[in-house]
C-alpha cells in the first residue's frame, strides 16, 4: 500500500516549482491531488501527467488573494474527492531590494499573496477539517523567516508571519486531530525568480545553498505521511535557526554569505 493511498491533498501555488513538484510526489504517493493556482493550462497539463501515470487530480484556477476563490477551492475538492486530509499552502512572490526603497504598491502585494493568502486558504480548509475533526495543515515558509537577510526585509517578514501563525495554530488546535506544520526551505532551483522579473521587472541572483524543488517535495511528502511541527529540507538550516536564537549578532555577520544580488534590471 502507497504510503498516502486514499487521502486527498489541495496544494496551492501548484502550476509551477515546489508545488508542483509536491503534487507529483503526493500522486505517486498515491494521493488524489487537487492542485491550484491562476495558470489554468499549467494545472491542466499537471493533471494530464498525473492521470496518465494513473493517479487523480483534479485543477482550480484560483488567486489566493481572493478569499472567495479560496472557499470555491476547498468546495470542489470536497465535492471531487469527497474531503480533505492535507492542505498545503504553498502558493508566494517573491522580491529583492532595499526596504527603503521599496514601493508600498510591492509591500501590500506581498504581504496579500503570502500573509492573506495564507490565512484565506488556512481558513477555508480548516472549515472543512474541523467538519471532519481531522486534517493537516502544511504552509511553505522560507528559511529567510526565522533569519532575514539583507534585500529582503518585507519579503521575510511575510515568510516570518507564516511561522508565526502555524505555531499558534498549533497551540489552538493541540489536543485535536488537526495538525499544522511550517515547511522552511533554502534557496530553491524553481520559476521563483522568474516570477520576480514577470512581478516587479528585476532578476535576482541567490548566493548561498541551492536544492531542488523534487528535494523539498520529498521532505513535505515525508511530513504529509509523518506529520512533524517544523521541516528543514536542507538539515544545516536548522542549525542557523539555533545560532541565530542563541547570537543573532554573530548570525547577522553569517549570512551575508547567503544574500541574494540583482543582476540585471529587465525592466
Ligand atoms: N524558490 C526559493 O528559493 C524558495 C525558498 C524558500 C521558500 N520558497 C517558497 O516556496 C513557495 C513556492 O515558491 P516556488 O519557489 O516554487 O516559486 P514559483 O516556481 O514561482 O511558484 C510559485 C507558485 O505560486 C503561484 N502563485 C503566485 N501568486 C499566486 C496567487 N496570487 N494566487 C495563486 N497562486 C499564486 C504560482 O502560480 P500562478 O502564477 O500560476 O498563479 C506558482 O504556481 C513560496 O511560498 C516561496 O516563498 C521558495
Amino acid at each position: 500500500v502507497k504510503p498516502l493511498q486514499g487521502r486527498v491533498v489541495v496544494i496551492t501555488g501548484a502550476s509551477a516549482g515546489i508545488g508542483a513538484a509536491t503534487a507529483r510526489a503526493a500522486a505517486v504517493a498515491g494521493a488524489s491531488v487537487v492542485v491550484a493556482a491562476r495558470r489554468l493550462d499549467r494545472l491542466r497539463s499537471l493533471v494530464a501527467d498525473i492521470e496518465s501515470a494513473g493517479g487523480h487530480a483534479r485543477a482550480v484556477e484560483a488567486d489566493v488573494a481572493d478569499a472567495d476563490a479560496l472557499t470555491r477551492l476547498m468546495d470542489t475538492a470536497v465535492a471531487t474527492f469527497g474531503r480533505i486530509d492535507v492542505c498545503v499552502c504553498n502558493a508566494g512572490i517573491g522580491y529583492h531590494g532595499p526596504f527603503d526603497s521599496t514601493p508600498t504598491a510591492v509591500t501590500r502585494r506581498l504581504v496579500d499573496v503570502n500573509v492573506m493568502g495564507t490565512f484565506h486558504t488556512a481558513r477555508a480548509a480548516i472549515a472543512v477539517m474541523k467538519r471532519q475533526a481531522s486534517g493537516h495543515l502544511i504552509v511553505v515558509s522560507s528559511i529567510v523567516g526565522r533569519r532575514g537577510i539583507e534585500g529582503s526585509a518585507v519579503y521575510a517578514a511575510t515568510k516570518a508571519a507564516q511561522i508565526a501563525f502555524v505555531e499558534s495554530l498549533r497551540a489552538e488546535y493541540a489536543g485535536t486531530l488537526i495538525r499544522a506544520s511550517v515547511v522552511l526551505p533554502v534557496s530553491t532551483a524553481t520559476e521563483f525568480h522568474e516570477a520576480i522579473a514577470r512581478n516587479f521587472g528585476h532578476m535576482v541572483r541567490g548566493l548561498g545553498p541551492k536544492q531542488s524543488a523534487e528535494h523539498v517535495a520529498r521532505a513535505i511528502v515525508g511530513c504529509m505521511v509523518r506529520p512533524r511541527p517544523e521541516v528543514y529540507p536542507y538539515p544545516l538550516a536548522r542549525g542557523l535557526s539555533i545560532v541565530n536564537a542563541v547570537a543573532p549578532g554573530l548570525t547577522d555577520r553569517v549570512v551575508r554569505r547567503f544574500r541574494r544580488e540583482r543582476v540585471v534590471s529587465t525592466s
